[in-house]
């Protein structure tokens, strides 16, 4: 939503932005010349935070990036994707491109697919698949690519990625746009096999991040306890806002993460009958899920302009 008088519930982003130590780090970094095209720096400290080598990390302008980059890398013309379902539409466009038959699964079970794309935490649901079952799937089927797109990971405390067991056949993807603020400047990573990290290496276009957001990355990742701490208060932000949408009598689905469903009640859709008020709700039909819309928390007062909009909606049905 790019409309400024809009009131934007529907991307999920951290209301709290980027710590004051990434402000800093930005004002001061160098754009007059080329960014390092390896990101050396960044990919040295996200290793160092996950416990893995360099090389098994490669830095994209956003996670966007790189599910376009594994899609053009590993999926030949005729190729079968799996996408477990409902989720994020980007991998069947990616995947679609590069002419794979896609196939939305409703679970984990193996298949013959050449790259199976999962979301967790999920987007739309924010439901959390236990690592310990994408990991006895990525060993079921040590022929396809499982690709776990944890871009919503630094949303949920206590989160268990499967990045720790370091399978020949995984690939997780990360953002650093959500959690940490940054979804203007664009930038994610990808952690997998050295083999797999350079097969997308080789396939990108060069100097794809930025500098600032190599120089604002790096600060966010270094400001860790601010990503923490907010990511908490937003949690928390979360709880009041559907305490209240329950106290007007409806049913948000809360999983794990900041954003929720909030199911339709009859008569038009939330996204449509809240655009009356000026406030933008995500519509989930293109998720598979019509009837429901995602709502991502904003601070106290935006909030109460929501429940505002929704109890005169709730009393006009
Ligand atoms: C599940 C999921 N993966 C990836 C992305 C893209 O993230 P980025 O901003 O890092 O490109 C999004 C953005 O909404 C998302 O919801």
């Amino acid at each position: 939503v790019t409309d400024p008088y809009v009131l934007d519930f529907s991307a999920n982003l951290n209301p709290f932005g980027p710590a004051p130590s990434v402000l800093r780090a930005v004002h001061e970094c160098r754009w007059d010349v080329y960014p390092d095209p390896d990101a050396t720096v960044l990919s040295r400290l996200l290793a160092e935070r996950h416990g893995i080598e360099a090389r098994q990390v490669l830095v994209g302008n956003g996670c966007s990036e790189l599910i376009d980059l594994v899609c053009r890398t590993f999926v030949r013309s005729g190729d079968r994707v799996s996408i477990v379902g409902p989720t994020y539409g980007e991998y069947v466009r990616s995947a679609r491109l590069c002419g794979a038959v896609c196939r939305t699964i409703s679970g984990l079970r193996p298949d013959d697919a050449r790259v199976v794309f999962l979301c967790n935490p999920n987007n739309p649901t924010g439901a959390v698949i236990p690592g310990a079952e994408i990991v006895a799937l990525a060993r079921a089927v040590p022929d396809t690519l499982v690709v776990a797109d944890e871009a919503y990971a630094d949303c949920v405390p206590g989160f268990t990625s499967v990045i720790t067991p370091g399978l020949p056949n995984s690939l997780v993807l990360r953002s650093l746009t959500k959690a940490h603020g940054l979804a203007g400047l664009r930038v994610g990573y990808a952690v997998g096999p050295p083999d797999v990290i350079e097969a997308l290496r080789r396939t990108r276009v060069p100097w794809g991040v930025s500098a600032v957001a190599q120089t604002a990355a790096a600060a966010a990742v270094r400001d860790d306890a601010h990503t923490r701490s907010t990511v908490s208060d937003w949690l928390g932000l979360r709880d009041e806002l559907v305490a209240r949408l329950h106290g007007l009598g409806l049913s948000p689905a809360v999983a794990a993460t900041p954003f929720f469903l909030l199911p339709n009640p009859t008569g038009d859709p939330w996204h449509v009958r809240l655009a009356r008020h000026g406030i933008a709700v995500r519509d989930c039909s293109s998720f598979g899920l019509p009837g429901v819309v995602r709502v991502s928390p904003r601070f106290g007062a935006d909030n109460a302009r929501l429940v505002a909009a929704v109890r005169v909606e709730v009393e006009q049905s």
